[in-house]
């Protein structure tokens, strides 16, 4: 079978895919966590892989950016290939102070001000949120990770934070009014997709999830340089994977 963006054949995709944005970290996240990984589609460079992770059959499909691209693929993959599950796995900007460089975010809702939401039922402003299920998993994996991690180094490392984020169209717009009443009304982070792969999930039948790994301050002009998102990523990636684990 061929969609428009995909070109796998039935069966090629696991029920369970891991989503980064960029299509080299679903190649490296293939590379590292994956068992018996085999190309399935590649289809304008977004390369998707399937193979098992700690036994269960597991799939790793870029997102590309922003809410057109990952609700592009995030409906192919449910509506034809049979997916049931995806988990986002991404970076954001954090908000409040106490968000922290390497921190981790398990996104429970997507605050957004993209008008792609309000297109899908006339007159209302659909809820973007996580599946319960998957965000609890996400965040008993973090917190196991975290009391081994806090064993090794004294508590020093990084945190997770569950709560909600905010998706924008937006990458390079200057809005720090805006930013100081999101992190006012409880937003954690700013990123470009979760609240299309939720509202993509909640009209395909599916079940979705965003774990983020806080690569920049939105409002402290700090970030993390291209080597260290790379290595910092691999938690998130650990959570994410373990939250899809029977
Ligand atoms: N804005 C939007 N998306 C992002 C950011 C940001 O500051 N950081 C990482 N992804």
């Amino acid at each position: 079978m061929v969609t428009a963006h995909i070109a796998a054949a039935p069966g090629d995709f696991a029920p369970d895919v891991l989503m980064p944005g960029d299509p080299r970290r679903a190649r490296r996240i293939a590379e590292t966590i994956l068992q018996d990984a085999r190309l399935v589609t590649d289809v304008r460079g977004i390369e998707g892989f399937t193979g098992t992770y700690r036994g269960a059959p597991l799939s790793v499909l870029a997102s590309g950016m922003g809410m057109p691209s990952v609700t592009i693929y995030a409906t192919e993959l449910f509506r034809f290939y049979g997916v049931r599950r995806i988990v986002r796995v991404g970076t954001a900007g954090a908000l409040p102070a106490s968000v922290g460089l390497r921190d981790v975010v398990v996104a429970t809702a997507a605050h957004t001000d993209s008008a792609m939401g309000s297109s899908r039922v006339d007159g209302v402003h659909l809820s973007h949120a996580a599946s319960f299920g998957l965000a609890a998993a996400a965040a008993r994996a973090a917190q196991a990770g975290a009391d081994a991690g806090a064993r090794a180094d004294g508590g020093t490392g990084p945190r997770t934070h569950v709560g909600p984020v905010f998706t924008t169209d937006h990458f390079y717009l200057e809005r720090p009014a805006l930013f100081e009443r999101l992190e006012a009304h409880g937003t954690l982070a700013v990123e470009m997709e979760a609240a299309g792969l939720y509202a993509t999930a909640a009209a395909e039948g599916g079940q979705a999830l965003a774990v983020l790994t806080v690569s920049d301050h939105v409002r402290h002009a700090q970030a993390l340089t291209p080597a260290e998102r790379e290595t910092d990523f691999d938690r998130a990636v650990t959570i994410a994977a373990t939250s899809l684990l029977p």
